[in-house]
């Protein structure tokens, strides 16, 4: 397996309705997932790249989290038609998209 220049994670954590954290399950990660899969299939990326589907990333009201390695770079709020950005600015660019950065008070 090739070590990859930069691995995705992306919350896909469910929660029931009415938890006190909620979820990324709730705020649309699921499309969030699937963005980022279309994207990595159609650039045949994976190799270069990873991604993963990940539990909870711990910024539950930020959602849908997304979560870039080695940077440790966390986006908050991603939506679909984000992931494309996120691909070709970051992923591929190396410049993090500062409009989608989390806040730092969730490292906080
Ligand atoms: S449920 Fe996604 S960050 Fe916690």
């Amino acid at each position: 397996m090739p070590k990859p220049n930069k691995h995705v994670f992306v919350c896909t954590q469910s929660r029931p309705p009415g938890h006190p954290r909620g979820s990324c399950g709730q705020l649309g990660c699921t499309a969030v997932f699937q963005a980022f899969m279309q994207q990595f299939e159609q650039g045949r990326m994976y190799g270069e790249f990873a991604l993963t589907a990940a539990g909870c990333l711990g910024a539950c009201d930020s959602g849908p989290t997304v979560l870039v390695y080695p940077d440790g770079v966390m986006y908050a709020a991603v939506k679909p038609e984000d992931v494309g950005t996120i691909v070709e600015q970051h992923l591929k660019g190396g410049e993090p998209v500062e409009s989608l950065l989390a806040p730092a008070a969730v490292w906080g």
